[in-house]
Parts: C-alpha cells; structure tokens; sequence
C-alpha cells in the first residue's frame, strides 16, 4: 500500500462520473481554439473509460454538456455537434464492444435532429449488453432529471419511495456513483447527478481535462480506497460489520 499506485489491495469504485471540464482553458493555454480542446476532451474521455473498464469499474458516467451549457456561442455549440457526428459513433462503439450499454442521459430533444439520431443509433449497438455500462450526459442537468421524475411520479399517481423515486431518475435501475471526479479545478458540481451524489466520493483535480491522464485516473481511485465510507455510522460500527 502507499503511493499512488494500484494494487491487489486498492478497493476500485464500481461507478465512476466525471465532470470534464477545462478543455477550453486548456486549448487556450496553447493559443488554440476551444475547439481544439475539446476535440483533445472527446479522446482523454475515451482512453479514461478503456482504463476504467480494464481496471474493474462496471460503470462510467461522463458530464459531456450541460443545460446551462446550451448558452454558450452558438460556434462552440456547433463544434461540439459536429464532433458527435464525426466521431461519436466510432469511438463509442470501440469502448462499448468489451460488452458495454450505452446510455445517453439527459434531454436529447433540445439537440439537432440529426445529432439525436446518431446517439439513438449508438445506444441501439449496444441495447444487447448489459453488467457494464456508460452514461453520456447530453443536455443534462440534474434538477431538471428531479423535477422530470417528481412529474412522472404524479403521473402514476401514487407517493413513491426513495427507492422508486430513484427508478424514476435517468440512471434508474444503475448503482450510485461511488466516486465523482472534476477536473478543471473548479470545486463545485454544476448540477451533476444532484440526488444520485448523495454518498459519492468526491475528487477535484486541478489537470485540465485534455491532460488528465490515466495515471491521474489510478491517482483519484488509490485516494477513493483509502477514504472511509461511513454512511452515517461510526468506525466501532464498521469493524463489526
Ligand atoms: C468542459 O470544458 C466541456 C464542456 C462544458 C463542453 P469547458 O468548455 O467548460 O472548458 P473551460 O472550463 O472553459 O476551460
Ligand atoms: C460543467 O462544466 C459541465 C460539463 C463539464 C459538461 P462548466 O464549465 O459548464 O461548469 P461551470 O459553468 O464552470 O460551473
Ligand atoms: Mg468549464
């Protein structure tokens, strides 16, 4: 034990998110255009979830774009799409052939039609997978997920309980996420997974998001198993356990 570095004894998190953030700050530093990083983003996020998957996580969620983020230059918007049309369905289907569904979280019909097609198409792949999976968070926000499944449970009528109120949540059905990290060095969670966080680990980076590399990755997952988890009870309770 001790370093950074993983081993037989490193408990690994079964799910991991991710704020990816800093891919504008990064291209920047390098006179580049936001473009650029977040082209360098789209790559980092597919070797992270190759490195994930290898090292035994089952499930990766990655916040790709916000509600709020929909206010942006409508430019930044359009180099974001086209990456998803150019790119998307290659890489997502190289990381998803290991046997992983694919899911797109968030409200997709805010999005080009042509863009929601290709995510449909994607996650179609891969409907035949199940154990391991990916949420990509498109036009995601995480009251807006809330205040989505408070209206579908006054559609059913009934008061829910946590558990089925959970159901209701995009990610309805998939553990909590154990760990959360954002990179970028802003310490906040910009409406991400508000109610599915409530026990999750969290881990801030200062790397931008193009330079957070795999090693970074291991160092956030040594520091999660070294963590106490409590939820609520004291140590004396967790030896007897
Ligand atoms: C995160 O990087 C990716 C998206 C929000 C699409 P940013 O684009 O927010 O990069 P910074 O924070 O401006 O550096
Ligand atoms: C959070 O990053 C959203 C994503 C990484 C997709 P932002 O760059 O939008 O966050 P704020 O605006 O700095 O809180
Ligand atoms: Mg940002």
């Amino acid at each position: 034990m001790g370093g950074n570095t993983i081993d037989k004894e490193t408990k690994i998190p079964r799910h991991i998110a991710l704020i990816m953030d800093g891919n504008g700050r990064w291209a920047k530093r390098r006179l580049m255009p936001r473009s650029f990083g977040h082209r360098r983003g789209m790559e980092r996020m597919i070797g992270l979830m190759e490195h994930a998957f290898d090292l035994g996580v089952d499930y990766i969620t990655v916040y790709a774009l916000s509600t709020e983020n929909l206010k942006r230059p409508q430019e930044e918007l359009n180099g974001l799409f086209d990456l998803i049309r150019n790119h998307f369905r290659e890489y997502m289907g190289r990381v998803c052939a290991r046997g992983v569904r694919l899911r797109i979280i968030g409200d997709t019909s805010l999005l080009p039609t042509d863009v929601q097609e290709i995510l449909r198409e994607s996650e179609a792949e891969t409907e035949k997978y199940e154990g391991k999976g990916i949420n990509v968070a498109l036009c995601y926000g995480a009251r807006d997920e809330i205040v989505r499944a408070a209206n579908l449970a006054v559609e059913k009528g009934e008061k829910v309980t946590e558990e089925e109120f959970s159901g209701l949540l995009y990610t309805g059905g998939q553990p909590d996420p154990d760990l959360i990290i954002r990179t970028g060095k802003e310490v906040r969670l910009s409406n991400f997974l508000l109610y599915q966080a409530a026990y999750a680990e969290l881990y801030f980076s200062n790397k931008m998001f193009p330079e957070f590399s795999d090693k970074e990755l291991e160092k956030a997952i040594v520091e999660f198993s070294r963590r106490t988890r409590r939820f609520g009870k004291t140590d004396e309770q967790l030896q007897t356990e």
